[in-house]
């Protein structure tokens, strides 16, 4: 992309508009901090479907063009632009942050067509090594010490600095290495810690996308997209947690869930009928595990059609979930996109006669294949369309399911990729699944909050398989369809807390893996790993080896119950970093690079993670192993089992038997706990433990119905707990509009764990 020599600007409000010979480029000021670049190869306006709303405050800017260049200034940032559209951001201390890099690029294919030709022959997948320039391109200078997060869920390691990533949303049943490009989301954001600050980019652009982030060359990283605008936000902030508050400013915040989300949950795909799932409802009672949620997978349907109900294995419809419901369970049904192609099938009939479905450039209705066989696409693009399908959970909210499953909404075909001139609609504008493709599942997800919220009056629950950045407003996630591996257990932290990096506060994996079979051992890392991930959901694949803590003898059994139980105990913490969230957007799940920026050892850390910024767990990820290095970063802290006060910035070596997961505290730390229950209701919450952790502290503590937006009327309490170098403890009432705790009790953490 040829911009040619700097002709002229205007001002226009919080826009720069610069042309130069060959291309206009619009600079506009978001904030102080945070700058949109608009190129507008194929459109005049943003087509965003990330940021909703149109976000900007005044920023004073001063301009100046002299010696060639034009140097913009805010009060946070400078910005340099020379001839070419070469583009240089400093932050306000005139650090250099951002650069384009100015050398020539190494294109083209490091591999001949006839040694390709012969990866091809043995079956390897060579489509990824085509490489060249992108029709939207940008190329950024690189730091030796450059480290990178963010990007969602794609697979590997923490740190996504020397590898290549592609955003096409991806069904990939195969087992996830750390060398796939693309899962199932698109979240192009990413930020960047330098040695000395960081910033966040984010590329606004819904076709398929190229992140190539050093691997092509150490001098530089660069972003390409085959069609759309080069359209993305420079995000800057003092720390990263200031950046991913931009990020989140931006495209929304993960909104507080409904408490008994933050529960236990267990799926499986083959619970073949009504008896199947009843027998784990009872016999998670009987052992006495927490569990608040069942899911219904496929198996609940009549043929794998979409809102219809399977009597003959799963009984009279509703009759299943009273019965749950009597339990304290809260059901969830999957819903997939793909519609049966069946006359009589009101779906279908529907559909057709309103011309609902995604058509193939002739008119005629498009077809795949997914699990009910040959199916079509509704085009979630249209409001209309998306009423539809909404207004059709009333069938399974009528019934009493309290959330809903997204899946195969990449959207996911069997018989071959949807090719990228099937057309879709985005509102009225006709367009293609090319430009579709990565924000269907964020549409489906949208239409299917929005009805929940409409039909039940509550925080709706959805859980999405694909998303675009925003989709966190409506919808968690979890990671699709990993396997029971012990490289897969070891990528959950990074994977989450990557996720987490890019607003997806809440967000899981499947616990125990998918697919293959879980063995006893790695049922309880698993478990002690998840029990503080934002979504807890085991699940597993027909076929595979049942993954029921009963299903692995009784030492699972009992190392399942401790820590689910400690999940909730812990869920009043959990809770209030989902109420903070939902104002900061920081995720519950934090890289330890997010409190300690600067402390270079945990640039790279993927074997432990932070909930919040008072706890950190450092589970065991490996077969046999049971003594973990836990790196502890700079402070006091303190071993949430035994109470031993530790000094950190430096590893240790901790005993880690079968049943033990390390656990810290920081010193200063109030931690609010209530008695595990069985499920969320079982009893009224009306004790309040505060664990406190010796050293100086004060933490705020949220309380509310759990369920409704009644807190967002004002009907809720918010505490303040205040520690002080002897250990007094005072409690505040910041906001006092709810029924408050019968009993407030302080425990201090002494000898370890009030468990
Ligand atoms: C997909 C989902 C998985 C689900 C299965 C059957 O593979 O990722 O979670 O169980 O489809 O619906």
């Amino acid at each position: 992309m040829e911009y040619g020599r700097f002709v002229s600007y205007v001002e226009n409000e919080n826009q720069i508009i610069m042309q130069f010979e060959n291309r206009q480029v619009i600079l506009e000021f978001l904030k102080e901090d945070v700058f949109n670049i608009f190129v507008p190869l194929w459109s005049d306006s943003h087509r965003s479907k990330a940021v909703e709303e149109k976000k900007s405050v005044p920023v004073r800017i001063n301009a100046d063009y002299k010696n060639k260049e034009l140097l913009l200034e805010t009060e946070r940032l400078s910005v340099r632009i020379q001839d070419g559209f070469y583009m240089d951001v400093y932050d306000s201390r005139r650090r250099l942050l951002l650069s384009d890099y100015r050398g020539e690029r190494k294109t083209g294919a490091a591999i001949s067509s006839g040694e390709m030709e012969q990866l091809a022959a043995e079956g390897h997948d060579t489509s990824h090594l085509q490489k060249g320039s992108y029709q939207v391109q940008t190329v950024k200078a690189l730091e030796k010490e450059d480290a990178f997060y963010g990007l969602g869920d794609k697979s590997g390691f923490l740190n996504k600095r020397d590898y290549e990533y592609e955003n096409w949303n991806s069904d990939i049943p195969q087992a996830h290495t750390e060398d796939f490009h693309a899962l199932y989301k698109s979240i192009p954001f990413l930020i960047c810690k330098k040695k000395n600050g960081a910033y966040g980019l984010f590329f606004d652009n819904t076709f398929h996308s190229y992140l190539n982030l050093g691997k092509e060359s150490e001098a530089y990283f660069y972003y390409g997209a085959d069609d759309g605008n080069l359209d993305y936000y420079f995000l800057g902030g003092e720390t990263l947690k200031d950046i991913i508050g931009n990020y989140t400013w931006l495209t929304g915040t993960t909104p507080l869930p409904q408490r008994w989300t933050l529960g236990y949950q267990q799926s499986r795909w083959g619970y073949v009928c009504a008896k199947d799932i009843q027998e784990v409802a009872e016999t998670y009672r009987s052992l006495k595990i927490p569990c608040d949620v069942i899911h219904l997978d496929i198996d609940y349907m009549d043929a794998f059609k979409v809102f219809t109900w399977n009597e003959k294995d799963y009984g009279k419809p509703g009759a299943l979930f009273e019965e749950l419901k009597t339990k304290g369970y809260k059901p969830v049904t999957i819903i997939d996109p793909g519609t049966k192609m069946e006359p009589d099938y009101f779906m279908y009939e529907e559909g057709m006669e309103r011309g609902y479905f995604a058509t193939t450039e002739d008119g005629d209705v498009y077809v795949n294949v997914v699990w009910p066989g040959e199916a079509n696409y509704p085009d979630f693009g249209r409001k209309e369309v998306s009423d539809w399908w909404g207004a059709h959970h009333k069938f399974l909210t009528d019934m009493g399911v309290c959330g809903i499953w997204n899946d195969m909404n990449e959207p996911a075909s069997f018989k071959g990729p949807l090719p990228d001139d099937v057309v879709f609609y985005d509102g009225e504008r006709k367009t293609n699944h090319a430009e579709i493709h990565n924000v269907y599942g964020h549409f489906m997800a949208k239409a299917t909050f929005e009805a929940l919220k409409e039909q039940t009056g509550k925080r709706p629950f959805v859980i999405t398989r694909a998303c675009y950045s925003g989709t966190q407003k409506y919808s968690t996630v979890w990671t699709g369809d990993n396997q029971s591996l012990w490289a897969h257990l070891q990528m959950t932290v990074p994977q989450l807390c990557n996720l987490g990096m890019s607003g997806f506060a809440f967000c899981g994996a499947d616990v125990g893996g998918f697919g293959a079979d879980a063995t006893p051992e790695l049922m309880c890392r698993w478990v002690e790993a998840a029990c503080f991930s934002p979504l807890f959901r085991n699940h597993s694949a027909m076929g595979s080896r049942r993954q029921e803590p009963w299903q692995f003898g009784q030492e699972v059994v009992e190392i399942s119950r401790k820590y689910i139980e400690l999940r909730y105990r812990f869920l009043p913490y959990i809770y209030d970093l989902f109420y903070q969230g939902e104002k900061t957007g920081l995720p519950v799940m934090r890289p330890l690079i997010l409190h300690y920026e600067d402390d270079p050892q945990v640039r790279s850390l993927n074997g432990e993670f932070l909930v919040g910024e008072q706890i950190l767990a450092a589970p065991v990820l490996e077969q046999g192993v049971v003594k973990k290095i836990v790196y502890l970063p700079e402070g006091i802290w303190y071993d949430f089992w035994t109470g031993e006060r530790l000094e950190g910035g430096r590893y240790l070596l901790r005993d880690a038997p079968l049943d033990m997961c390390p656990i810290y505290l920081k010193a200063g730390s109030l931690i609010p706990m209530y008695e595990p229950m069985q499920y969320v209701g079982e009893k009224p919450y009306d004790t309040l433990r505060i664990l406190s952790v010796p050293g100086e502290g004060t933490y705020e503590h949220f309380q509310d119905n759990g369920e409704d937006y009644a807190y967002r009327k004002g009907e809720y309490n918010l505490y303040r707990f205040t520690q002080d170098k002897e250990g007094n403890v005072a409690t505040e009432l910041l906001h006092e509009n709810y029924p408050k705790y019968d009993r407030i009790i302080i425990e201090p953490l002494k000898d370890g764990c009030i468990c």
